[in-house]
């Protein structure tokens, strides 16, 4: 646990928030003063959200390695620090103390360093959940190369997006992972990739699954022979500037290919440690498992760096929620002692089904706090995660954050602040929501009716975690989060706000679904509809989906009459995959002859959402469309 201040009650939270707002840095200089340094910062903020340019103990130098592992080997060497649960429930469980990590995080860096890695370039990690996969993460920090996790579900032509926008030469993968009963050949799929990349110099592969790769002469070495070259290392942690990028993380907006969110050293350090402790109020030698990829913020944050920031202990698992079957998580909470468990509402929603059965026989006792991430969560699974799994026991926090934010912005503190089915609640110290309408006015009226005050969420001040740029393209990060309305921060979702400051967030009101809490940008599944060949246009939207919570619908024009639909639709769930990955593809598929257009050719996804969601009557007016008659044919022919 780290030495700052931990909020204990209500007022307590109260009281520290107002400080936060009074005097932002005489508050984060407080918390983040508590930190290793190699060179103290006297700089606290700067910053405008105009450019936006936004600095946090500019002139400090650090390196998050020895704050996640160095500092606490005096007196945490011997407790663990990593706990591995593999796929299969029957091989065996690794566990890593903080001296060991340590070591195997500067024997791989070494490993990184022999291969000509140096600080600031950036290496691509594609990996399935294993221990490594950490381990990779924090020599790459170690030695000050700029990681960037592709989560293990994204397609080759994902990927040499993503390495060309990165501009990444370096590629850390594994022979195939283990996923339930499937082995995904990640190595073939990064050949696949590497195919268009040919400046990509090197590939460090993993040994995991003993499948057969083909290893490129001069190009691919194994993990295994090259920390066998180094032996025991001792690789003292890169000297790096707070501001310098600590790692990329991929993400889908509404328009355009996925952008590279670049956080930086030191203020992402304090906002990862500051959150984890105050959101599930972590207590010493507690078992923290979160169940998200590493691929995700989530698990870069709430995996990774804030349970090892605070010297906790964090648990990986490699596989699924329901293998060997839908008992698994709560075989894993056993087994481990698991006091914080931290899921998604659709991995809940989707356990829901098999009943209650699935707890018969399991001891859940050691289960103090459960949290909830990546989409809104209804009620009913709420309910079921609080009654069954925490035995109406245990707080659940609702955490409500982005891959931009860093860590949680909006959220109860466990056991702390009151915890409320469906509202992620109240904002953390520092955090100063505004919530607006379309032209950027403040919303502060509460409406009569709901109770409510209702807006687009907007963040006026910045905090240590936020995003600092998008990678290669300021401009976009300027108009993509800052541009919308002016000296605000732009979240993309809408939310409501109660007399006492409470938030409940409704979803994106932009073109972003969220599909099993994966962020998913229409346009990116339009464009790789488009690439079919048998497709004219098309026009995707979401729709609720009873475990998805969103799932995609997807309109299409085609240039021949089809014989047979249910082929065509499965070619084109074939492109998404090949284009995207399969956690693009589309629930539904509507064949039509035109989409509502306006007559300047704007597709009226207002229209197409309300049909998709099922609605026959109110679609809003039509007036302005070309040609009307298409949304009745439209409507014949649903899905
Ligand atoms: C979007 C961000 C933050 C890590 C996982 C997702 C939605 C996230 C909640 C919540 C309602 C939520 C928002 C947000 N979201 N958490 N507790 N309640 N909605 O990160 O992929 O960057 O997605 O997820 O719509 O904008 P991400």
């Amino acid at each position: 646990m780290s030495s700052f201040h931990r909020i204990n009650s209500l007022q307590d939270y109260k009281n520290t928030y107002q400080k936060s707002i009074e005097n932002p840095e005489a508050f984060w200089d407080e918390i983040a003063k508590t930190f290793t340094w190699k060179k103290p910062y006297t700089q606290i903020l700067d910053w405008n959200f105009k450019e936006p340019n936004i600095q946090w103990f500019a002139d400090g130098q650090l390196n998050i390695t020895e704050n996640c592992l160095d500092r606490h080997l005096e007196t945490k060497g011997n407790q663990i620090a990593l706990i591995f649960e593999p796929n299969d429930p029957n091989t065996e469980v690794r566990k890593y103390t903080y001296q060991q990590l340590h070591q195997e995080v500067m024997n791989f860096a070494q490993v990184l360093l022999n291969q000509g890695i140096k600080k600031g370039d950036r290496v691509c990690i594609y990996m399935g959940m294993v221990p490594e996969l950490t381990i990779a993460v924090l020599a790459c920090a170690r030695i000050g190369a700029i990681h960037s996790v592709i989560f293990g579900g994204f397609s080759a032509q994902s990927i040499t997006d993503r390495l060309i926008d990165a501009e990444a030469e370096f590629i850390i993968t594994q022979d195939a992972a283990y996923r339930g009963n499937k082995t995904i050949p990640l190595k073939s799929v990064i050949d696949d990739a590497l195919i268009q990349c040919s400046f990509v110099k090197r590939v460090i592969v993993l040994t995991h699954a003993n499948e057969p790769v083909s290893m490129i002469k001069d190009r691919d070495v194994w993990w295994e022979a090259e920390l066998e070259k180094v032996g025991n290392a001792n690789v003292p942690a890169e000297t790096m500037n707070a501001e310098d990028p600590l790692f990329i993380l991929y993400t889908s907006g509404s328009t355009g290919k996925p952008k590279g969110v670049v956080h930086t050293s030191g203020g992402y350090m304090v906002w990862a440690n500051y959150t984890f402790e105050q959101v599930f109020q972590y207590q010493p030698e507690e078992v923290h498992f979160c169940t998200a990829d590493i691929g995700w913020i989530t698990g870069h944050s709430y995996i990774v760096y804030g349970p090892l920031l605070a010297g906790g202990t964090t648990l990986m698992f490699e596989g699924i929620p329901t293998y060997p079957d839908a008992g698994r998580f709560w075989d894993i909470v056993q087994k481990h002692k698991v006091n914080i468990l931290y899921t998604a509402p659709t991995a809940i929603r989707s356990l829901m089904t098999n009943g209650t059965e699935i707890f018969n026989g399991k001891d859940l006792s050691s289960l103090r706090v459960l949290g909830t991430v990546g989409e809104p969560i209804n009620e009913e699974a709420w309910n079921w995660y609080h009654d069954n799994v925490g035995k109406s026991n245990c707080p659940i926090v609702d955490t409500w954050w982005q891959t931009e934010t860093g860590g949680v912005l909006i959220s109860n503190l466990a056991g702390v602040t009151p915890s409320r089915p469906a509202w992620a609640t109240l904002p953390l110290p520092g955090i100063q929501p505004i919530l607006v309408d379309e032209n950027g006015k403040e919303n502060s009226e509460i409406n009569i009716e709901t109770g409510y005050v209702h807006g687009n969420l907007c963040i006026k001040f910045p905090w240590p975690g936020m995003l600092r740029t998008t990678y290669g393209d300021h401009e976009r990060c300027r108009t993509n989060y800052f541009a919308t309305y002016e000296n605000l921060y732009f979240t993309g979702d809408g939310a409501y706000r109660d007399s006492d400051g409470n938030y409940r967030i409704t979803g994106r009101v932009d073109d972003v679904l969220n599909v099993s809490g994966h962020r998913i940008g229409t346009a990116e599944v339009e464009n790789a509809i488009n690439m079919h060949a048998g497709v004219v246009e098309s026009a995707v939207v979401g729709y609720p989906h009873d475990i998805k919570g969103q799932g995609i619908y997807a309109f299409v024009i085609c240039n021949d009459h089809i014989h047979d639909e249910s082929l065509v639709r499965r070619d084109i769930n074939e492109t998404i995959t090949r284009i995207i990955g399969a956690i693009a593809k589309a629930d539904k598929i509507q064949f039509v002859s035109g989409l509502p257009k306006t007559r300047s050719g704007k597709i009226m996804r207002r229209i197409l959402r309300k049909i998709a969601e099922g609605e026959t009557q109110n679609l809003g007016d039509t007036s302005t469309l070309l040609d009307p008659t298409i949304v009745e044919s439209i409507l014949a022919n649903k899905q």
